[in-house]
């Protein structure tokens, strides 16, 4: 394993980079360094693909192979099928993605849908390299570039102009943003009048899953019935995955934003939008008397899929 380890995060880009400064963390080795660690992870239930696939996958591809088809096929295909069921067509349109991580799934959409434009906004610069050589490797290189491009965006802001976008799209990203109103009101700034907004979060905090630490903590709410503390040592103390990974993990865990289902319902009325479409994912889960406190609606949710458009 390289000695590089993790950077700074998706979630608190900023007060990471002072944590790294401060030598709390080993500083990022190159752009892209993030998406090509969270690549690397591939082959887990974790690649927000899930909703209701909450089971460790089956499949006898390798890793990353696997991590590559979840976003190029199944992650694409959701999205472009949550539009079609609404009557939606991506096909010649302007689109953007935030938060948009590897590209891989943008890539998936751009081959499938043929959109005019698709721009992927995130934190951190897209590896465009990397994704290349992963799309040669799965022979799907020779399915065209064009109209596909990629910007780094503000923890608030998205650097594009007022109204430009026909749809906008956003896929495992919203429980990491750290300010959620923000940017969602800066989305519904950069769409048109008669666009819309599909919107993917999966795991919610505070259902089975939500600490994003299942590799290393299998037990579902885990994160609710100890301490934080606790979790992070344990975690860290951990050889059970290499040790850049544990420890970005465990910086995501411990900021994550914890947006539950209500409150990103009031975080979308506040930013001007009108859901016109909702799908809340949920599986069976067995609950302890210690989570007696919390929301059967917080608990039992684990994901959603909703479209919305400009109000
Ligand atoms: C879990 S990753 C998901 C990436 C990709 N959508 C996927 O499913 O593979 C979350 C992404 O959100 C990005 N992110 C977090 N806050 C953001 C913000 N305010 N604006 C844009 N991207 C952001 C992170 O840098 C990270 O790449």
């Amino acid at each position: 394993m390289a000695s590089f380890v993790v950077a700074r995060l998706q979630v608190r880009a900023l007060a990471f980079a002072a944590e790294v400064g401060a030598g709390k963390v080993p500083a990022m080795a190159s752009p892209g360094f993030v998406q090509r660690l969270r690549a690397r992870r591939g082959g887990s239930q974790d690649t927000g693909v899930a909703g209701e696939r909450e089971a460790p996958s089956t499949s006898t591809r390798s890793p990353d192979s696997q991590w590559f088809w979840d976003h190029y096929d199944m992650a694409a295909d959701q999205i472009l099928e949550t539009f079609g069921a609404e009557g939606l067509s991506l096909t010649d349109k302007v689109v953007a993605d935030i938060g948009c991580g590897d590209g891989i799934m943008d890539l998936g959409v751009l081959h499938k849908a043929r959109p005019r434009e698709l721009v992927g906004f995130d934190l951190n610069p897209t590896d465009t390299e990397y994704l290349a050589r992963r799309a040669r490797e799965e022979s799907v290189s020779d399915s065209g570039w064009d109209g596909l491009r990629f910007e780094v965006s503000g923890p608030g802001g998205v650097p594009a102009p007022d109204g430009t976008f026909d749809f906008v799209f956003s896929w495992s990203a919203f429980e990491h943003i750290e300010q959620p109103i923000p940017v969602l009101r800066e989305i519904h700034r950069i769409l048109n009048p008669n666009s819309a907004f599909f919107l993917q979060l999966w795991p919610f905090y505070f259902s089975a899953k939500g600490s994003h630490l299942w590799e290393w903590l299998p037990e579902d709410h885990h994160h609710l019935q100890r301490a934080e503390s606790e979790i992070a040592e344990q975690v860290l103390a951990s050889d059970r995955k290499p040790p850049d990974w544990t420890q970005m993990m465990v910086h995501e865990f411990k900021h994550l934003n914890r947006i539950t289902v209500d409150e990103l319902q009031r975080s979308m009325l506040a930013a001007g939008f009108v859901v016109r479409r909702l799908e809340l994912l949920a599986s069976p889960t067995r609950l302890t008397p210690e989570l007696g406190r919390y929301s059967w609606l917080d608990l039992g949710v684990s994901g959603i899929k909703l479209i919305a458009t400009p109000a």
